[in-house]
Parts: C-alpha cells; structure tokens; sequence
C-alpha cells in the first residue's frame, strides 16, 4: 500500500541510513531522498535512493510535497545538527519526527519537530520533548520531566521525575539522574554517570557520584558557535 506522506533525509551518515531505516518500515514516510552539501556527495545514490545536492533539493523535492528530517548525530555538542534544522526551514521544509511504533507515549505528551525516538523509550505522564531532541533506544524519561530542545540521548539512560534536561546536552549510555536534578545547557554526561544534584552549564559529569571535570563541555567537543 502507497504511504500517505513523503520525506527527504538530510545527512548522508550512520544517522541518516539509521532514519531511513525506521521511516520506511516503521512510519506513514516514504523516503524519496537524501540530501546533504555538494561537497560531502560521495554517490548518486544511498540506500537505494538518489542523493540531492542541498542546494537544488528544494527544486526535484518541493517543501509543499515534501517534508524534511535532519539525521545527523551530536556532533559539536549538537551544533551541526541545529544548523541544519534551521537552514531546512529557512529553505520552506516541514521537519517530521519519528516516534517508534515501539516506544511508549503517553497519550498527550508534546514532542516538538525534528525528533528521532526509537524503541523502548518510555516517556511518562506529563514529560515533555522540545524540538530536535534525539532518543536513542530503551530511556526511561520520568514523570513530570522536561526535555529541552537540542538534547542528544544515548541508550539506557534513566530519568527519574520532575527534571530538567538542559538544551544541547549529551547524555551517555546508563547515566542516571536522581528526582529534580536540573542539567544545565551544554552538559557532557558520560556513560554511567549517575547525578544526585543538579548541573552547571558546560560541563563534562562523569563517575558515581558524578563529578565536574575541570575541561568544559563545549571545548571538549569543539564546538562553533
Ligand atoms: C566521559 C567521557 C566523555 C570521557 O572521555 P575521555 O576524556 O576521552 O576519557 P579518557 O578515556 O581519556 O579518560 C579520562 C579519565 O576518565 C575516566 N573515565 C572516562 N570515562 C569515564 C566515565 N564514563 N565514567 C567514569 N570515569 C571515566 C578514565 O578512566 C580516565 O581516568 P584516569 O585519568 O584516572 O585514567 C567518555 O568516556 C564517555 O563517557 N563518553 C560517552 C560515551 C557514550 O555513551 N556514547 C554513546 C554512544 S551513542
């Protein structure tokens, strides 16, 4: 049967064929095509599917048939991706999310544009998720807990209730967040690390308890502002 909706991926990485993987098999998306800078084209095609310089995408994809979703990881501390969020609407594209089929939503939990959500999420009553936020798969996101947008989540990770995830932080594999830690902006959490208290903006958390390390956050991941 013809899906309903069609979509072109941005990113020409791991992430992109990971989002064309879920949107086709696991969403009302028919993907149509990659797009990514001329300059980073290595092939006419991925996945089967022909890759368009971003430059003349909006010509052979048009915004009003098209949405758009920007597959890319948590490069510079989710700088990267937040650039191309914002280029891909300036251009006119809708940004789609993706929300497993797999997960677990409750039934009026906001999820803003540009999201990837894979399986075995759990997002309680009351939780919400800003835009461009990527969940890995198997989080626990507890009840009343905040998402802010820009937040790039590994796997397994567990937040306990009422916390506040700040923009453009990294979360770790198995970290874990005690009840109403807040965690500044531009957070590095490393894996296994496991906050009893809340966060200053900037900062590389690692160990149990956690602890700051003296580098900051957006130094150790080179990021341009
Ligand atoms: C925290 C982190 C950023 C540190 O990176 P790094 O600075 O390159 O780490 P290094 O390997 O140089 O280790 C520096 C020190 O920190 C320790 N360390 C590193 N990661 C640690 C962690 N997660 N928890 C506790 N200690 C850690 C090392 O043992 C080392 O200690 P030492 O100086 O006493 O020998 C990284 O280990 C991490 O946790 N990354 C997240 C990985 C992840 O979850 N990816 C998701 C996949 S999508």
């Amino acid at each position: 049967m013809g899906k309903s909706k069609a979509l072109v991926i941005v990113g020409n990485g791991e992430i992109a064929e990971m989002a064309f993987e879920y949107f086709t098999h696991d969403s009302d998306y028919e993907v149509a095509a990659f797009s990514i800078g001329q300059e980073y084209i290595t092939a006419d095609t991925l996945m089967g599917r022909p890759v368009a310089p971003l430059d003349a995408v909006a010509g052979s994809y048009p915004p009003d048939r098209y949405d758009a979703f920007v597959a890319i990881g948590d490069l510079q501390l989710n700088r990267v991706r937040r650039r191309q969020v914002e280029a891909t609407k300036a251009m006119g594209y809708r940004l789609a999310s993706y929300v497993s089929s797999r997960a677990f939503v409750w039934r009026d939990v906001a999820i803003g544009e540009n999201c990837f959500i894979l399986e075995h999420n759990v997002l309680q009553p009351f939780t919400s998720v800003g835009d461009n936020v990527t969940l890995w798969s198997g989080n626990h996101i507890g009840h009343r807990s905040v998402i802010e947008d820009d937040v790039f989540m590994a796997s397994h990770v567990v937040v306990s209730g009422f916390c506040r995830l700040g923009r453009s932080s990294f979360f770790g594999v198995n970290a874990a967040m005690g009840p109403h830690v807040s965690v500044g902006a531009d957070n590095y959490i490393g894996m296994g690390a496991v906050l009893t208290a809340s966060t200053e903006p900037d900062g590389i958390y690692q160990g149990n308890p956690a602890e700051r390390r003296s580098v900051s956050a957006k130094r150790f991941c080179r990021v341009r502002e």
